[in-house]
């Protein structure tokens, strides 16, 4: 088993990866909870294997809880108010009290809402976050970012209601994964890709200079899902995001001095494209629309692009990314993709624009691993882009 400490401002924790650590969360939580509680709250992903779940709550019954079980569609549209008012009703009939845990298994979806839940049900409880999917394992469940989507103006937007809620502690179990559709695999390797991508940036953000090619170059052992290259991997990218939460938990350091606004690599393209109903990662329509994984993906290699546009990398720098998105399976060029002055509209809807400003986030220099976040109010570079990644 590995280990990964988070150092955040306002709590640090753990996070334990490896295979078979699923067994363990009933006592890990009881270990560092620090007072005691007779109850546990288990949120589940309904598309988890009930063997996984079983598992789950049978360690938590282990350690001594008495555990009361809810679960959630993970779809965008069950990320929703309904759904976190579903749960905290549940809470409250079960009685579950102040110090006692809920503990959040799935993917991404369960963790965020399970994690909202349990930010504000009696003014926050703690939470054991024990993501199932890749992209939550590397990203998702660690920082305290939690949170509902909502139906505003006739357009859901995204995680625009939600709480900074740090974990008690992390559980990711890389026998999880091998339940784990293709699609969505491949999709939470966008995000190690753009961790490789930031990670030999200066400061604290020197966490794993090396990552990028030891991604590339452990593809096929990764796309395998062998346990011991997983675990190796989802370590690698946990220090990478623990280094940034550690610098700014809150996203709120000056863009000019990076911090969490350099997690927004290929976000802000990627954001934009996201919620377009008919694009699809291979251009039919049966695969639309794009998962987040995907989104981002395209939006890695546009901002290549667009800093070789801005002269800001070089060719070489724009090959390899293009070439780790394409041997993760990942698309690259996305046939479909509307008018680039729609892409510019919609990449200002996003929560980047400062005073007016497009803020992106682009690879800088000769190969991947620096990034900066870059203010901007000429759209001809983001214009090449999108142009570049069009099918
Ligand atoms: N809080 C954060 O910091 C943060 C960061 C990134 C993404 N997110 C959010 O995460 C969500 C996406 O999460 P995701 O990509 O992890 O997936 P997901 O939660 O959308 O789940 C994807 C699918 O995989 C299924 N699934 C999950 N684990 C499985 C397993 N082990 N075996 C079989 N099926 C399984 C689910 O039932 C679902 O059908 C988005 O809503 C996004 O906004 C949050």
């Amino acid at each position: 088993m590995h280990s990964v400490r988070v150092t955040a401002s306002s709590a640090a924790y753990d996070v334990l990866i490896g295979k078979g650590v699923i067994d363990t969360i009933g006592q890990a939580a009881r270990d560092r909870l620090g007072r005691p509680a007779r109850r546990a709250f288990l949120v589940v992903d309904s598309g988890l294997p009930a063997s996984w779940i079983n598992r789950a709550a049978a360690s938590i019954a282990a350690a001594g809880y008495q555990v009361s079980q809810a679960a959630l569609t993970a779809t965008e549209s069950h990320k929703s108010l309904s759904a976190l008012q579903g749960l905290l009703s549940e809470m409250a009939a079960g009685k579950l009290e102040r110090f006692e845990p809920v503990f959040a298994l799935g993917g991404g979806i369960v963790g965020d809402v399970a994690g909202f839940a349990a930010a504000s049900y009696r003014r926050g409880v703690p939470v054991i976050q024990c993501p199932t999917t890749l992209l939550a394992m590397v990203d998702a469940s660690v920082g305290g970012k939690t949170g509902v989507n909502l139906e505003a103006s006739g357009t859901l937007k995204k995680n625009l209601v939600g709480a900074f809620h740090q974990p008690l502690l992390v559980v990711a179990d890389v026998e999880s994964l091998h339940s784990l559709p293709d699609r969505h695999f491949r999709a939470g390797l966008a995000e190690c890709i753009k961790h490789g991508m930031i990670s030999a940036g200066d400061g604290a953000l020197k966490a794993d200079p090396g990552l990028f090619t030891w991604t590339a170059s452990n593809l096929r052992a990764i796309l395998a899902r062998d346990p011991a290259v997983l675990t190796e991997l989802i370590t690698r990218n946990v220090r990478v995001k623990a280094a940034v939460v550690g610098t700014d938990e809150r996203e709120e350091l000056p863009s000019e001095q990076g911090g969490r606004a350099l997690l927004n690599l290929g976000h802000t393209f990627g954001h934009a494209i996201e919620t377009i109903p008919h694009l699809s990662p291979d251009g039919t329509p049966e695969h639309a629309p794009l998962h987040h994984g995907e989104a981002v993906a395209v939006g890695l290699v546009a901002a290549a692009h667009c800093s070789l546009g801005a002269g800001l990398c070089n060719d070489g720098l724009v090959k390899q990314v293009e070439a780790a998105v394409a041997a993760a399976g990942l698309p690259t060029r996305l046939a479909g993709l509307p008018p680039s002055d729609r892409l510019l509209e919609l990449m200002s809807h996003d929560k980047k624009v400062v005073g007016g400003k497009l803020r992106v986030v682009l690879p800088v220099g000769e190969k991947p691993g620096t990034c900066s976040v870059v203010e901007s109010s000429d759209a001809t570079a983001i214009m090449h882009g999108w142009n570049s990644v069009r099918a």
